[in-house]
């Protein structure tokens, strides 16, 4: 059951690359890695690995529908093309212009607890920077303004105002096409959310609860190898880092900031998450 269900092998009909009908677009450092990956195992799915950066970037966007098609994997007939590019959930332009592709397009939203998505965020930035011998100032520093309150012109408290964000979506898409993943749960229960994404694209449910394993050294669960298979059963180094031990008065802080505006947000999109812990 396990790998036969996710087969890819068996012959479809017309392979050609296709525009893609569904679109993870969002949220960075909510797991779209880990979303994208295990839809992918699905066999009626196909991914793209690569971020195409083509709605959120002009140069991208001016090479035209064309262009973005010819970088999309091939896909025969009866399977979906899948594309995830988390910048477009806080681009501006990026809502009009899928829209404009397909306005019944598919929108995946996947979402994680924004003050530790923030850390997460932030986590990364460290991380990049040590690999060029940088060392990236102390979150405190980054994260409040010389009054000492939440500095809002920061580029990683911005993205995880979520409400902000939403509203351009909701100009021009209605709520029931765009899927919300819950990123937490994503990662302690990845086959849950996994089956609720597989009916919202409307193929059959393929993806069975045992090709999951928990790995105890990564600390995160992994996909078990198939024969055809050629990814590696656990994501890469980069996808669950430590995140930086953040003074307790600063969790509270950031807390009561993200309040008011997380609750707008639930108001938008008609569903709420407990973000508190
Ligand atoms: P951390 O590195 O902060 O733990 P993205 O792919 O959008 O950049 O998100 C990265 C996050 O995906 C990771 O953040 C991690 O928590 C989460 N994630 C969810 N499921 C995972 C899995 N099975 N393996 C690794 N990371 C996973």
């Amino acid at each position: 059951v396990t790998c036969n269900s996710t087969e890819k092998a068996f012959i479809g009909k017309n392979p050609a690359k296709r525009l893609p009908q569904a679109i993870i677009f969002g949220v960075r450092k909510a797991g779209t890695r880990a979303l994208l990956e295990f839809l992918g195992l699905h066999p009626d799915i196909v991914v793209n690995v690569v971020e195409q950066h083509f709605f959120s970037n002009d140069v991208n966007y001016s090479k035209g529908l064309e262009y973005y098609r010819e970088q999309m994997p091939a896909s025969y007939e009866q399977q979906i093309t899948i594309e995830k590019t988390p910048k477009y959930f806080i681009d501006i332009m990026a809502p009009e212009r899928i829209y404009r592709m397909n306005h019944s397009v598919k929108l995946i939203l996947i979402l994680r607890d924004p003050v530790v998505r923030l850390f997460s965020d932030y986590a990364q930035l460290v991380a990049k920077n040590k690999e060029n011998n940088i060392t990236y100032p102390p979150l405190e520093e980054m994260v409040l303004d010389e009054n000492g309150e939440v500095n809002l012109d920061y580029k990683l408290v911005q993205v995880s105002v979520y409400y902000k964000h939403i509203i351009h979506w909701l100009e021009f898409f209605d709520l029931h096409q765009i899927h919300i993943v819950d990123g937490d749960k994503l990662i302690i229960d990845p086959y849950y959310e996994i089956y609720e994404a597989e009916k919202f694209l409307g193929v059959g449910h393929k993806i069975q609860r045992d090709i999951f394993f928990f790995n105890k050294t990564k600390g995160f669960y992994c996909v078990r190898q198939c024969t055809s298979s050629t990814s590696p059963p656990c994501l890469g180094e980069t996808k669950g880092r430590q995140h930086p031990p953040v003074d307790k008065k600063l969790v509270e802080k950031l807390r009561t900031f993200f309040e008011d505006k997380n609750e707008k947000f639930f108001q938008l999109i008609h569903r709420s998450f407990n973000w508190t812990t």
